[in-house]
């Protein structure tokens, strides 16, 4: 199947009470796992890149000709989309220009005047291209490509106002944050979610911040109507720790262990394992 926009998979994934996963990708072999894995539980998927990730990977358009070729090869036939993680004013226009299918404009940290001017331009823009577009309301906490947020409370009638703008998916925060959260973090605030949920109706909600979030906080959280959940930190997680294990053990000693295909399998496999467990959680295996 031919990428495609997140709009129509998250519709079905908020009325069917269910979250589908936004997983970040790094290079080859992240996308790969989390391609195979989606085909495999038969899963809807989003591929997140953030500007870092894209930098680093030298560009949108090579990330959209890899992903692009890769569904090709592989014969993916489960819905896929490339989506722009946090994405500045400029970093949506060079998705829009590279063929990305969704793109998050994250102007939390404008004014809400000035977060509404920018994402009413993107949004003509995105739709134009039959791209979704995200947007977000309510900084979300810990450090993601420089951006540090508090893990604050969004407004939930910011949430409505930036919601009527025609975002396909909104993103708001409710006290998650980015990376491993901190022994006395406070837990997410459903009060906040329930109110925002009621007034944003059918809008699907995105829950950032995936890794780390006990099982039964998820399962709520897709209750009162979270559609989309992110997860980076964790795939980055199981590949250090199975790569460390394969190196500490001497496998890249052993005959030709240092050869990049067997010295990279360990993480590719854990970052696999990881994919299929949350996309059991969250409910969308067998959704595709
Ligand atoms: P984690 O790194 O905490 O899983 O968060 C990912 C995320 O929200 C990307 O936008």
């Amino acid at each position: 199947m031919a990428l495609v926009s997140a709009a129509e998979m998250l519709k079905k994934a908020k009325a069917g009470h269910y979250a589908v996963g936004q997983f970040n990708i790094n290079n080859l072999e992240w996308t790969k796992a989390i391609l195979t894995t989606a085909q495999e539980c038969n899963s809807p998927v989003i591929l997140g890149v953030s500007e870092g990730a894209g930098k680093y990977m030298t560009g949108y358009k090579t990330v959209q000709a890899m992903v692009a070729a890769m569904v090709e090869e592989l014969g993916i036939t489960v819905p896929v989309a490339t989506h722009l993680d946090h994405g500045s004013f400029d970093g949506c226009m060079k998705c829009i220009e590279a063929g990305f299918t969704s793109i998050m404009f994250d102007g939390s940290h404008y004014s809400i005047e000035e977060n509404v001017a920018k994402t009413t331009e993107l949004v003509k823009l995105a739709h134009e291209k039959g791209m979704s577009i995200e947007a977000e309301v309510g900084s979300i906490g810990g450090e993601e490509d420089g951006v540090v947020g508090m893990g604050e409370c969004a407004d939930p009638n910011e949430c409505k106002a930036v919601a009527d703008l025609g975002v396909d998916f909104l993103a708001a925060g409710i006290g998650n944050i980015h990376g491993k959260y901190p022994e006395n973090w406070a837990g997410l605030s459903f009060e906040t979610l329930d109110a925002i949920q009621k007034l944003t109706g059918d809008m699907p909600l995105v829950l950032h911040g995936g890794t780390g979030i006990p099982d039964d906080m998820i399962k709520k959280a897709i209750d009162l109507g979270v559609a989309k959940i992110n997860v980076n930190t964790d795939c980055q997680l199981v590949f250090a720790d199975a790569t460390r294990k394969y190196i500490e053990a001497g496998k890249d000693l052993e005959g030709k262990g240092f050869d990049p295909r067997k010295l990279l399998k360990p993480g590719t496999d854990a970052i696999a394992e990881c994919v299929k467990t949350k996309m059991e959680l969250f409910g969308s295996v067998g959704k595709a």
